[in-house]
C-alpha cells in the first residue's frame, strides 16, 4: 500500500451528499455522508489570540463550549498542536477547564507563548505599545538575530502581523497592499495586542507551554484520567505552506488518540482519507461546515470516541 504521512491510498466515487471511499488493500468501499448543519456565528467568540493564526479554530470555539460542558470539568486540557491557542485561551477564560497545556513545535511560535506565560507578558505587551511600525523598523527587526527568548518571541509577533496571512513558515513575504492600502500597518494594532496579551499573562498560573513534539506528549499523558485533548494537526494538504512544521503521521496520531484514556476531540479538514482512519480506530466523525478567510464555505472533520454532544 503506498503510504504518505501515514496515509492509505485512496479512492472516491459518488456525489457530493454520499461519497463512497475505496481505500486501497482493504477490499470494500466505505460510506462517508456529508452532513450539512448550518454554519457556526463567530461573533459571539472573544479574540484572545495574539497570534493571527493560518488555520485557527476561532470559528470552532462555540463547539468545544458544548463539547466541554458535556464532560465532568477536567483538570487540564492539552493542546498538542497549539498554534494560536484559541481553544486553550477560550477554554480556560470560560472557566470550563483548570489549566491548558500548549504543546508547539515551532520554536519562534513557542517562544511568544513561553514569554507571556513565563513571567516577561507585561513587558512584552509594554514594548507592543512603543513599537513604532514603519518599513524601516520592521526590517530591522526581522533581520536582526533573536539572541534570546524574549526577542524571538517580539520579532514573532512583529512577523506574525506583517507577513501575508499571518502565515510563519519560512518564504512568505510580508503583506503588500494590506487592508484599505494602508500597507504592513494594517494587521497592527498594539493596543488590543497588549490588552490581550496582559490578559492571558494574569492568568499565567492556569497555563503551560511545552516547545515539543505534540505526538509525544499525548504518548507521555495517556494514562491521565484528569486530562482532556484538543488535537488540531497541520492539515493534509494545506500544511505544508503554513507551517515550519507540517509533517505529521496522521495514522500513529490515530493510535494514539485511541490509547488515551482522557476524552479527546480532533479536527482535520474533510477528507476522506482521514475519515477512513478514524473509522478504522472505531471512533466517530462528523462533518460540521465553516466560512474559511476568503469567506468560501468548507466542511471540516471532527472526531471523536463519542461525538453525540455536537448539536446540528
Ligand atoms: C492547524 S495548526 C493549529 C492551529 C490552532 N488550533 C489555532 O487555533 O491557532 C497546527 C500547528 O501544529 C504545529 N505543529 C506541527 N507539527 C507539530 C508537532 N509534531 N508537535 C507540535 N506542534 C506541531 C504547527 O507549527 C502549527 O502551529
Amino acid at each position: 500500500m503506498s503510504k504518505e504521512n501515514g496515509l492509505p491510498a485512496a479512492r472516491l466515487r459518488g456525489s457530493p451528499q454520499c461519497i463512497m471511499l475505496y481505500v486501497q488493500g482493504s477490499g470494500e468501499y466505505d460510506e462517508l455522508i456529508s452532513a450539512e448543519p448550518p454554519i457556526v456565528n463567530v461573533a459571539s467568540v472573544p479574540q484572545r489570540s495574539p497570534f493571527r493564526y493560518a488555520g485557527g479554530k476561532t470559528w470552532l470555539v462555540p463547539r468545544v463550549r458544548e463539547w466541554l460542558s458535556s464532560i465532568s470539568r477536567p483538570a487540564e486540557l492539552i493542546e498538542p498542536f497549539a498554534g494560536g491557542g484559541i481553544i486553550s485561551l477560550s477554554s480556560v477564560f470560560d472557566d470550563l477547564v483548570e489549566s491548558a497545556c500548549l504543546v508547539e513545535l515551532d520554536p519562534d511560535v513557542a517562544s511568544v507563548w513561553s514569554t507571556i506565560i513565563n513571567g516577561n507578558g507585561n513587558r512584552l505587551a509594554e514594548d507592543i505599545l512603543r513599537f513604532d511600525l514603519t518599513a524601516e523598523s520592521v526590517d530591522r527587526i526581522l533581520n536582526s538575530c533573536a539572541n534570546t527568548e524574549y526577542e524571538r518571541a517580539f520579532s514573532t509577533i512583529v512577523r506574525n502581523r506583517v507577513n501575508r496571512g499571518g502565515i510563519l513558515a519560512p518564504g512568505v513575504g510580508l503583506m503588500k497592499k494590506g487592508e484599505n492600502g494602508k500597507g504592513l500597518l494594517s494587521r497592527w494594532y498594539p493596543e488590543t495586542l497588549s490588552n490581550r496579551i496582559t490578559a492571558i499573562a494574569k492568568k499565567s498560573d492556569r497555563f503551560r507551554i511545552i516547545n515539543g513534539d505534540g505526538l509525544e506528549v499525548l504518548r507521555d499523558n495517556a494514562k491521565r484520567t484528569d486530562a482532556v485533548y484538543f488535537i488540531d494537526p497541520p492539515y493534509t494538504v494545506a500544511g505544508r505552506r503554513l507551517y515550519l512544521h507540517s509533517a505529521i503521521d496522521h495514522s500513529r496520531l490515530f493510535d494514539i488518540a485511541s490509547s488515551l484514556a482522557g476524552d479527546f476531540l480532533i479536527t482535520y479538514d474533510d477528507s476522506p482519507q482521514i475519515a477512513y482512519l478514524a473509522r478504522k480506530a472505531g471512533l466517530q466523525t462528523k462533518t460540521v461546515p465553516m466560512k474559511n478567510t476568503h469567506h468560501s464555505r468548507k466542511l471540516e472533520l471532527l472526531i471523536g470516541r463519542n461525538l453525540g454532544w455536537v448539536r446540528d
